[in-house]
């Protein structure tokens, strides 16, 4: 039986037990996947353990992806930039991780905004956390021409550009409104308009009508961002398809099959997070 399972702490709301339970049963794997509470201190204890415990990796989540990254004897080129991991595997006794959250994103929008082509283009994201970090990334490995970041500490934006350089282009929050007609892209990757979280309230009168709005927030499905875009006839794609495809490669890598991202399987996360979604 192979075993992988899920780290973080707190682990509780965890959906990767759902999401891996469904494709071990569809493939019909002898598997197990579990979520492990793990506080920071037991953490570099666990990692080293993965293997003595007969784990073929695990999933990492808040707070320990940057922790992790300084855990694991090797990482690939993406993951070494972004300092943060998301997945961790066993490979001949070593202990290597990666980052799928970038391939997740831009798997989603190829999936529900096939026309959406970033090489070129400019996008806009809102926030400078880690998940922001995954995400602006991803848009500048896809060719974009440039990624305009706007965040509520500047700093942090700022931080971005240092990393990644000059086509991440740092704004205040009030200029949000002016800058976006000429975004193909605009995400949210704030958790401003997460279930309990204060509203992300802007203002999208100048957005094009040509522009893919996306939010990686799932809490709830359609935030109310997407909403507003959608009613103005944006095209827009929820937070649950990234979610759905960060999760793709780490299965791969422990069971040794490369899972699909189904309708059924989006429909079964979904009602999970809302008991009265339906398709
Ligand atoms: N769909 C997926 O697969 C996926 C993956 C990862 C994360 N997420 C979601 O993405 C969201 C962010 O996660 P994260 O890990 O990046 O969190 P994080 O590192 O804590 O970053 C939070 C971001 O939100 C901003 N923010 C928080 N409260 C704010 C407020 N009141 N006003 C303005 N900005 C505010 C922060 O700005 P400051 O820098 O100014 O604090 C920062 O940019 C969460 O909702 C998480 O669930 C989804």
């Amino acid at each position: 039986m192979i075993k992988a399972c899920v780290i973080g702490w707190p682990i509780s709301h965890s959906r990767s037990p759902l999401i891996h339970g469904y494709w071990l049963k569809k493939y019909g794997i002898d598997g197990s996947y579990s979520r492990h509470p793990v506080e920071p201190t037991s953490l570099a204890g666990f990692i080293g353990g993965l293997d003595g415990a007969g784990f073929a990796g695990c999933n990492v989540t808040i707070p320990h992806k940057e922790a992790v990254f300084n855990l694991v004897e090797r990482a690939d080129e993406t993951t070494e930039r972004l300092g943060a991991v998301n997945t961790v595997y066993l490979r001949h006794g070593k202990v290597l991780g990666t980052n799928t959250d970038g391939e997740g994103f831009i798997n989603s929008l190829r999936q529900h905004a096939p026309s959406l082509r970033l090489a070129g283009s400019r996008a806009m994201v809102l926030g400078a956390g880690g998940a922001s970090l995954a995400v602006v990334n991803a848009i500048l490995e896809q060719g974009a021409e440039g990624v305009v970041v706007a965040n509520r500490t500047r700093e942090k934006a700022q931080q971005l550009r240092n990393r990644f350089g000059l086509r991440v282009v740092p704004i205040e929050w009030h200029e949000i409104p002016d800058r976006l007609a000429s975004c193909s892209l605009l995400v949210n990757t704030t958790s401003l308009g997460m279930t309990g979280q204060p509203e992300l309230d802007i203002d999208l009168s100048q957005l094009s009508q040509d522009t893919i709005v996306t939010d990686i927030v799932y809490t709830p499905l359609r935030t109310k961002l997407l909403e507003q875009a959608a009613v103005r006839g944006n095209i827009v794609v929820e937070g649950l398809g990234m979610l759905l495809h960060q999760a793709v490669r780490g299965f791969s890598l422990w069971f040794g099959v490369t899972p699909v991202v189904t309708e059924e399987l989006h429909d079964l996360i979904a009602r999970d997070i809302d008991p009265d979604f339906s398709p």
